[in-house]
């Protein structure tokens, strides 16, 4: 598929999405949104694809929603813009391949909010991250204020919503935004090797335990862990447990076949 303000690259059973907007810095405008919201379907219908990266071209990640072209918006177009937003972070939990969010600089806003439904974040040296949305006389619209609690706590995501103050890599490591930083140069590569880590398991059980934890982290603790026993025992049915376990008991490595 053609795509202007994205490019996609598959390399090695990994997907990586670009977002190529570097004048604006990625800003997302619905047209982006929609974009990205193919090429996630996009990886996914591709059996080849085990893992997906998500960055951003320039000095940064995501610096947010598209301020010039939400400025004159009416409550109701703001509305379908925030479910369009929405849609994405969605769109990205759901998906059976494991996103992992290389932060290469700016991740504001609806930045921070797709970085947020990524599964491992990593991000350089450089990068800043926060939810400035106050600052415009708005409130976050694409999950800012719902994610980021649940993953740092109510107390220092009210901090952060509340001033609208940026963070550096570091501060977002010490609160458990981001997994690692790493220097500047070294990000596509780290980020590139994890993905390639990642993807040399079973398919299966990386869209199994993506799904558990996430679903399970919205659902009561009982509930969860019966979701967890249903999904251990169709693990049993899988060709990947058969030999994941025959590979361990004969000192060999494993050769899954994703079923
Ligand atoms: N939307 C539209 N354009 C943006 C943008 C955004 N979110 N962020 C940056 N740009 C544009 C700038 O307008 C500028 O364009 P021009 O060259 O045409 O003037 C260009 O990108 C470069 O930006 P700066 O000159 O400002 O670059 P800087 O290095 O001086 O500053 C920055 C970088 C601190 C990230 C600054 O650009 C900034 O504060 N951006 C806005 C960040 C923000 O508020 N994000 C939240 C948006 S609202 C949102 O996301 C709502 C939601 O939850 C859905």
């Amino acid at each position: 598929m053609a795509y202007k303000n994205i490019i996609v690259e598959k390399k090695e059973g990994v997907g990586i999405i670009k977002i190529n907007r570097p004048k604006v810095l990625n800003a997302l405008d619905k047209e982006t949104i929609r974009e990205l919201l193919n090429a996630v379907a996009d990886l996914e219908d591709d059996k080849k694809i085990k893992a997906a990266i998500l960055t951003g071209e320039g000095k940064a990640f995501i610096a947010g929603a598209d301020i010039k072209q939400m400025k004159d918006m009416t409550p109701l177009e703001a509305k379908g813009f925030a479910e369009l937003g929405h849609s994405l972070p969605v769109k990205i939990e759901e998906s059976r391949l494991p996103f992992i969010a290389a932060v290469n600089g700016y991740a504001l806003g609806g930045g921070c909010e797709v970085m947020m439904a990524c599964d491992i974040c990593i991000a350089s040296k450089n990068a800043k991250i926060g939810q400035p949305e106050i600052n415009l006389g708005i409130n976050p619209g694409f999950g800012g204020t719902q994610r980021l609690p649940r993953i740092v706590g109510l107390m220092k995501a009210k901090e952060l919503l509340l001033t609208g103050r940026n963070m550096d890599a570091q501060e977002a490591f010490d609160i458990g935004l981001v997994n690692k930083i790493v220097d500047d140069d070294k990000l596509m590569e780290e980020v590139e090797s994890l993905a390639k880590n990642i993807s040399s398991k079973s398919a299966v059980q990386i869209s199994f335990i993506k799904a558990l934890v996430n679903k399970g982290s919205h659902i009561d603790l009982t509930s969860a862990c019966s979701l967890e026993i249903l999904y251990f025992s169709t693990s049993f049915s899988t060709h990947d447990q058969k030999e994941g376990m025959s590979a361990f008991l004969d000192k060999r490595k494993p050769c899954f076949k994703d079923e």
